[in-house]
């Protein structure tokens, strides 16, 4: 896709074609740059650059097969199918997927080998997003539970006791009976790691790769039912000390589990997908978005943290989505970003620790975000947009 540059007023107006204003996805450097040589911009591996100049570095793209060209195999296959798929299942991630690609191979191999596996990592880093994809990509019958929504484990997971007048009274197994009686089904545990402990202790003897079955009541010799075979288990969980509301979880269910770590994503990854997710958004407004996370979570690792906590990815795409509709990034500030920091302490508070970093990156709430041109004049330290 190409577009022109013209003048009008005092805007860089960037046209494709066909007549339509692609001015906001347009860095206004490239822009300006693009009408002072006469040359038009051009829209090269999801980025917008002046026709001719280098093409950028493409991220998450794939290197191996194309989707459509990989067999799906079932987790009884031969051996050797088995390998060749999960070795070649990186082509199966979607792009809109930002995971590193070994632990997205090894998450494909663990569920072809009927490992449970557990999620783990920040909140909003993308642990339920991963596994949902797992599913699709494996097209195998999949079950999806929220245990952290979760009021009645035993309800959930096991089923209820009802009466009728026809029938008198009579048991109704939960959803969660069929799913493990669905061979090779992919079975998901979300939010494990809140989940009430009654749910953790109906769940010991099902995960447990010796016994994989689940007790119908507490009683000795009470009924038990067998998970089928092919059937994998994967939970996701907030394992660590900022996640007050998430219960120390048992050392025996989590052994029960392989873990795979969710990656925080740093911040070109983080402006990708921002980009991939609202591309005609006000591109460097999705840019300082990008940064300004980053920088919470740098500072909330550093030495001596003044945060407690960061800005979260799920944060970020909100927020880029506030812009998209036209909110500035003050705007988008105020509502989306503040809020997640505490006003205690006043000028020493986290809010106004993050207050002062975002409006670094607002050159004034009035021109913020508009295509003003030649507002590279702006005084001060703040970001030029
Ligand atoms: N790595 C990622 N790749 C793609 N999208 C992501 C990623 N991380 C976060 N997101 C975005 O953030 C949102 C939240 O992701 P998700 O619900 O998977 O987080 P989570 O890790 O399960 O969080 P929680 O611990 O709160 O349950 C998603 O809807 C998605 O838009
Ligand atoms: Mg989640």
């Amino acid at each position: 896709m190409k577009a022109v540059v013209t003048q009008e007023g005092r805007f860089l107006v960037a046209r494709t074609s066909n007549g339509t204003d692609v001015s906001n996805q347009i860095d206004r450097n490239v822009r300006r740059a693009a009408m002072e040589t006469g040359k038009e911009c051009e829209y090269v591996n999801g980025e917008w650059i002046v026709s001719g100049s280098p093409a950028p570095v493409m991220h998450n793209r794939y290197t191996q097969p194309e989707p459509e060209q990989i067999e799906l195999v079932t987790p009884d296959a031969g051996h050797k199918e088995v390998t060749e798929f999960i070795h070649n299942s990186v082509g199966l991630k979607p792009e809109s997927l930002l995971m590193n690609d070994l632990k997205w191979k090894y998450l494909v191999r663990s569920a072809m080998r009927g490992r449970n596996i557990m999620m783990t990592g920040p909140a909003g880093t993308g642990k339920t997003v991963a596994a949902k994809e797992l599913v699709k990509a494996l097209e195998r019958p999949d079950f999806y539970f929220n245990l952290g929504a979760t009021q009645d484990p035993r309800a959930t997971l096991i089923g209820n006791t009802h009466f009728s007048k026809e029938d008198g009274t009579y048991f109704a197994e939960s959803l969660f009976v069929k799913a493990i009686q669905t061979e090779n089904a992919v079975i998901l545990l979300d939010e494990l790691s809140r989940a009430h402990p009654e749910a953790w202790n109906i769940l010991m003897t099902v995960l447990d790769l010796n016994q994989r079955y689940l007790r119908l009541d507490e009683k000795d010799g009470a009924p038990t039912i067998k998970v089928a075979p092919g059937v994998s288990f994967i939970a996701t969980a907030n394992i660590g000390n900022e996640y007050t509301s998430t219960r120390i979880m048992d050392r025996a269910l989590q052994d029960r589990f392989i873990t795979i770590e969710m990656d925080q994503l740093d911040e070109n990854m983080e402006f990708e997908l921002l980009k991939m997710k609202y591309p005609a958004a006000h591109l460097p407004s999705l840019k300082a978005v990008s940064e300004i996370a980053n920088l919470t979570r740098k500072e909330m690792k550093s030495a001596s943290p003044k945060l407690s906590s960061c800005l979260s990815t799920r944060a970020c795409v909100e927020i880029a989505s506030l812009i998209y509709d036209g909110f500035s990034l003050t705007e988008a500030a105020e509502v989306a970003i503040y809020p997640f920091f505490s006003e205690d302490g006043g000028v020493d508070s986290e809010r106004t620790y993050v207050k002062q970093l975002v409006q670094k990156y607002c050159v004034n709430p009035e021109t913020e975000g508009e295509d003003l041109f030649g507002a590279d004049d702006v005084a001060g330290d703040a970001m030029p947009f």
